[in-house]
């Protein structure tokens, strides 16, 4: 069976996606499942290519366990084919990956990380860059949320899905 693929996208790469792939990563270790997916992130910004995760980030990540690794990149026109399904932590987030699909050939391949949260009636993962703890904790706090729906719905896409 094809590996399922998909990249978590926010402005820096540095807080939310990178925190988004290692909650996700740790739930598919979790059960068993690491083998059939491939998780990524990326930036839409260039602002902190080839820096590690917020020292933030990583510190509230570590304390539940998830262990953030990985240098920010920004999304590349081969990330549209590559992934089968690429999260947008935010709206502005999802706008410039739009952007990026200039043709509108992989839009239905886009979807906002609050879709796989139930009932929290949120479209953004608030970007916790310029705020204080509690914000990364709250990011943590949806990201667990959400990673259950989000792996039915990779789990149901078709496999030729490209
Ligand atoms: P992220 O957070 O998009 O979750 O990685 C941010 C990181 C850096 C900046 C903004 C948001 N910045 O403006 O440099």
């Amino acid at each position: 069976m094809a590996k399922k693929r998909v990249l978590f996208v926010c402005l820096g790469n540095i807080c939310r996606s990178p925190a988004g792939e290692g909650v996700f990563r740790g739930l598919l270790e979790e059960k068993g499942l690491l083998d059939g997916f491939e998780v990524d992130s990326a930036g839409t910004s260039s602002y902190h290519i080839g820096e590690a995760p917020d020292r933030r980030m990583r510190q509230a990540a570590a304390k539940r366990g998830y262990e953030l690794n990985g240098h920010s990149r920004r999304l590349a026109r081969e990330d549209f084919q590559r992934f089968d399904l690429i999260v947008a932590m935010d709206r502005s987030n999802m706008r410039q990956i739009h952007a990026a699909d200039r043709r509108g050939e992989y839009r239905r391949k886009v979807r906002l990380f609050c879709d796989f949260v139930p009932g929290s009636g949120l479209l953004d993962v608030p970007d916790p860059y310029y705020g204080g703890h509690d914000g990364f904790e709250r990011v943590l706090d949806l990201l667990e949320s959400g990673a259950h729906a989000l792996l039915e719905h990779l789990q149901s896409l078709p496999e030729d899905d490209s």
